[in-house]
């Protein structure tokens, strides 16, 4: 989209990535199946969010900044380790018989819900001013031209 800033693309998928979150949440009880389809588009999509701002978007700010370690990015990069621990956790759970999340579920929203913050009040805004339209028209194309994999998840094989 012509215009788009960083700040709003990457904070409009983590509000729908939110959403397929809450949906896993409503449904776990009374449709286990249906929960775990929404978990399944929710890993999926969190997983590419993650794989866009470590391959394509941070490296930029790593570029421009000549900060390689030690900045903003190796502490987003190490809170996705957290987060993607966190998420296995709930996954794990979601495979089991008992389906029991609840405290696996809320570890991972706490730590999605500081990250996302300081992405969305730090990190994009200083991105989107140290870049260009023509920048960000680019990070958008790569982003668009990443093929779309399903994560493996709840044994589920496409
Ligand atoms: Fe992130
Ligand atoms: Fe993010």
């Amino acid at each position: 989209m012509a215009g788009e800033k960083v700040v709003s693309f990457f904070q409009g998928d983590h509000k729908r990535l939110d959403a397929l979150f809450v949906k896993f949440q409503e449904n776990k009880k009374d449709s286990p199946a249906k929960a775990r389809d929404f978990f399944r588009e929710f890993k999926t999509g969190l997983e590419r969010h993650i794989l866009w701002e470590e391959d394509i978007l941070f490296p930029i700010f790593e570029k421009v900044t000549g900060m390689q370690s030690g900045g903003p990015t190796t502490v987003m990069r190490h809170d996705h380790q957290e987060i993607k621990a966190a998420l296995e956790s709930v996954h794990e759970c979601v495979l089991s018989e008992k389906f029991d999340s609840d405290n696996a579920e809320k570890t991972l929203l706490e730590l999605l819900g500081a990250h996302n913050w300081k992405e969305e009040k730090i990190l994009y805004p200083i991105i989107d001013n140290m870049t260009t339209e023509e920048d960000r028209e680019q990070i958008f194309s790569k982003i668009k031209g990443l093929p779309e994999k399903k994560s493996s998840c709840c044994h589920l094989e496409d």
